[in-house]
């Protein structure tokens, strides 16, 4: 063999070992497994880089966010179809696009995108499959790993002037913040708004309804945190836990009148009170149950007001969309309590467990 031979001949084994490395390559991602106590954990684990089909968009996700919805499905208080052992955690997340399928057209490489929460829901009303496509539960679809795969339809593109750490607080709490506000509530500048707590929904309300020029009244376990919503538009503040009939302040502060708008996320503790504290014809979102979801509708206090109730659940891609444009128009960034690595995401789920945080938890991938 003459030396031309023999490099060409090293060459090709070179070429031919990383076209294997490249056929084995791995990323990482969490998986949900049994915790044998009757609930799940998190587990990283090494898999397979998943390819896109033909309608597919592969995204290196740069950023994930924690709901309440992640506890309650680690602890089985979720309403789930059945076992979700392997399936990916997390519905929120937001990365960059690195690699499309063939018949793509809505995402070139390069784009900045968040997932959607329900990937089929796309507009209009909600259906069965829209609803059983919601991510980070049964069907996969879930954003803890270092890449995804996704229908290119269940994807949107993230308001520029926003990181990834700030777009992948959006897909849950935002839209839902933004359906029960204007969705539904059809929110007027002026009006009145009712946010309890100041989670994650409860924050984007209070960003929504000041860019608007509605007037927030927001309550809160924590005085430190209520002067902090006061430096983000609040225009009147209750500290639930000192004020057991939090609704009377509640009325006080606006104007004596009541509330026009809610979003109500504390369920059994909260929606009779908050009921109370609403003006004639106002509009009540339905949203959550922090404390037990309330199973009886208060009918004298709902007749008393002439309130409009409308359950609420995320919202559509559409809704999405549109609410980019409002956080685009406005400038708006949403609240970031903590920061996690990725190695620290186990972590993330407990201090959203046990910790006091104000707005959003996020994971840096
Ligand atoms: N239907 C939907 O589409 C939808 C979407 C998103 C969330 N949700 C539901 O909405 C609720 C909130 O979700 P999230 O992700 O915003 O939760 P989160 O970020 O964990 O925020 C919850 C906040 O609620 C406040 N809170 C706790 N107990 C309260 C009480 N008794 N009265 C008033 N406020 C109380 C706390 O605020 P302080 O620390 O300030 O006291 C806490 O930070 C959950 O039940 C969740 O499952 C539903």
């Amino acid at each position: 063999m003459n030396i031309y031979k023999s490099i060409l001949c090293i060459l090709s084994i070179s070429l031919a070992s990383i076209a294997c490395a490249a056929n084995n390559e791995t990323i990482r991602q969490y998986q949900f497994i049994e915790d044998g106590s009757g609930a799940y954990t998190i587990e990283m684990n090494e898999v397979a880089k998943p390819e896109p089909t033909a309608n597919q968009v592969l995204v290196k996700i740069h950023a994930t966010s924690l709901n309440r919805r992640d506890i309650m499905i680690v602890e089985k208080k979720y309403r789930m179809a059945g076992d979700i052992t392997g399936g990916v955690p997390l519905s929120d997340g937001a990365g960059e696009v690195i690699a499309v399928g063939s018949d793509v057209t809505r995402f070139k490489i390069g784009d900045r995108v968040a997932g959607i929460f329900f990937s089929e829901w796309l507009d209009g009303k909600r259906t069965d499959e829209g609803v059983a496509s919601a991510r980070g539960a049964d069907n996969g679809g879930g954003m803890l790993a270092e890449m995804v795969v996704s229908n290119e339809e269940g994807l949107v593109k993230i308001p520029e002037h926003l990181s990834y750490v700030e777009a992948a607080t959006l897909p849950c709490a935002a839209v839902t913040a933004w359906s029960g506000l204007f969705k539904y509530g059809n929110m007027q500048a002026d009006e009145y708004v009712l946010l309890e707590g100041t989670g994650g929904v409860s924050s984007f309300g209070l960003l929504f309804s000041k860019a608007a020029g509605a007037k927030p009244i927001i309550t809160s376990s924590s005085n430190e945190k209520l002067e902090k919503a006061i430096t983000l538009g609040a225009v009147g503040t209750v500290n639930y836990r000192e004020n057991e009939d939090w609704q009377i302040k509640v009325r006080e502060l606006s104007n004596g009148q009541g509330v026009d708008q809610v979003l109500e996320i504390g369920g059994v503790q909260t929606i009779n009170k908050a009921l109370q504290a609403m003006a004639y014809e106002g509009h009540m979102a339905v949203i959550g149950g922090i404390s037990g979801f309330a199973t009886d509708l208060p009918v004298g206090s709902l007749m008393g007001v002439g309130a409009t109730v409308k359950g609420v659940f995320v919202g559509s891609r559409a809704d999405f969309e549109t609410m980019n444009a409002f956080i685009t128009e406005h400038k708006l960034r949403p609240v970031i309590d903590r920061e996690f690595s990725f190695d620290q995401a186990a972590e993330a789920y407990e201090f959203m467990k046990n910790g006091s945080f104000m707005g959003k938890i996020v994971i840096k991938h």
